[in-house]
């Protein structure tokens, strides 16, 4: 069930299987983009409301160029800077991409995973993956093969091993409007490293409509409840009968050992991002009635860890 035999997994997902495969952000649960019923299988393994569409993922720039009609010069300058890697791009796309992916949309979201195991396996097939986080629609996402296995093992051929994931968040997406950058989700690539890396402006407009539909204010969800606060030590002193598990962003002195995670040594974004998921895993397997966790700075790859926080904190 897992391993790390790229042709098999090629061979799968030839036969219209599914297969999970490791990216640099969190786990993905592929299929091929063009056969409508692997497509479907992914839909209903997630238990995926069908007007959430899937990124496609491909090898390289070249390859994605297939599957949209125009890729606008400001596109070009950000895929050529950060893939591989964990920016996707919204795009219009060709007749070729079939329309259950998009979800009807005319413009379809693409990405360059930036993991050699799937990489070694986008150039050993000749058609672009679908492929969503592999977890069950809204729950956490997975970040290594066991948290896969865990969430939907029965259902799938395949586990492609590679590791635990280093970004450990899910891709920004961006899309061009007027020649500027729109933000549609905060990822593993921040907006700092954007204009930084580029030079390209960042549209500030905040819009009302969803433009990703998979955005939506419940996501990321632990079982128990999970409540931001102002001040960790506070909440416990104003709910004494409350069993919490509490998640601190670096290492403190603490002297209650119980349920208690470090999500960095030292208020380390990368690797609080990193250790995120995992953890709201561990803490929802406590013997505590919710988890607790404190704002977390916004800045860099902190609006990302901000924005899974506040979706998860919405049940
Ligand atoms: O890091 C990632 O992007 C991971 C790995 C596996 O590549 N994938 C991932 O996929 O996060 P998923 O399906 O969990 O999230 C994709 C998001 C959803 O919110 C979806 O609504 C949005 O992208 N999206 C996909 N295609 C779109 C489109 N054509 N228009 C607008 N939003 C789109
Ligand atoms: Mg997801």
């Amino acid at each position: 069930m897992i391993g790390n035999d790229v042709a098999h997994a090629a061979r799968l997902l030839e036969q219209g299987k599914l297969v999970a495969i490791p990216t640099e952000t969190v786990y993905g649960l592929a299929g091929n983009a063009l056969d409508i019923n692997s497509i479907g299988e992914i839909y209903r393994v997630k238990n995926r409301p069908s007007f959430n569409p899937l990124i496609l993922h491909v090898p390289n720039l070249e390859t994605a160029q297939k599957y949209v009609t125009h890729f606008p010069k400001e596109a070009l300058q950000l895929v050529r800077q950060f893939w591989p890697g964990s920016l996707s791009i919204l795009l219009p796309k060709s007749n070729i991409v079939p329309d259950v992916i998009t979800a009807g949309s005319s413009h379809v979201v693409l990405r360059v995973p930036n993991h050699p195991i799937t990489l070694e396996l986008l150039n050993c097939i000749n058609f672009p993956i679908a492929a969503p986080s592999a977890n069950i629609s809204n729950t956490v996402s997975p970040t290594s093969p066991n948290h896969v296995n865990q969430g939907i093992g029965h259902e799938i051929n395949y586990i492609l091993d590679g590791g635990n994931c280093k970004i450990g968040i899910e891709s920004t997406i961006v899309s061009i409007k007027n020649g500027k950058v729109q933000i549609l989700r905060e990822g593993g690539v921040s907006r700092e490293d954007i204009s930084r890396q580029t030079g390209l402006q960042i549209s500030l407009s905040k819009q009302k409509t969803v433009q990703t539909p998979g955005q939506l204010k419940k996501h990321y969800a632990t079982q128990k409840p999970l409540y931001i606060v102002e001040s960790i030590s506070e909440y416990i002193k104003e709910n004494p009968t409350q069993n919490c598990s509490k998640l601190y962003y670096e290492e403190n002195d603490n002297h209650d050992v119980e349920n208690i995670y470090y999500l960095s040594k030292n208020y380390d974004l990368s690797e609080i991002a990193n250790q995120l998921f995992s953890i709201m895993r561990l803490a929802d397997k406590d013997p505590t009635d919710c988890i607790i966790i404190e704002p977390i700075k916004l800045k860099g790859i902190g609006r990302a860890i901000d924005d899974r926080l506040k979706r998860a904190a919405n049940n």
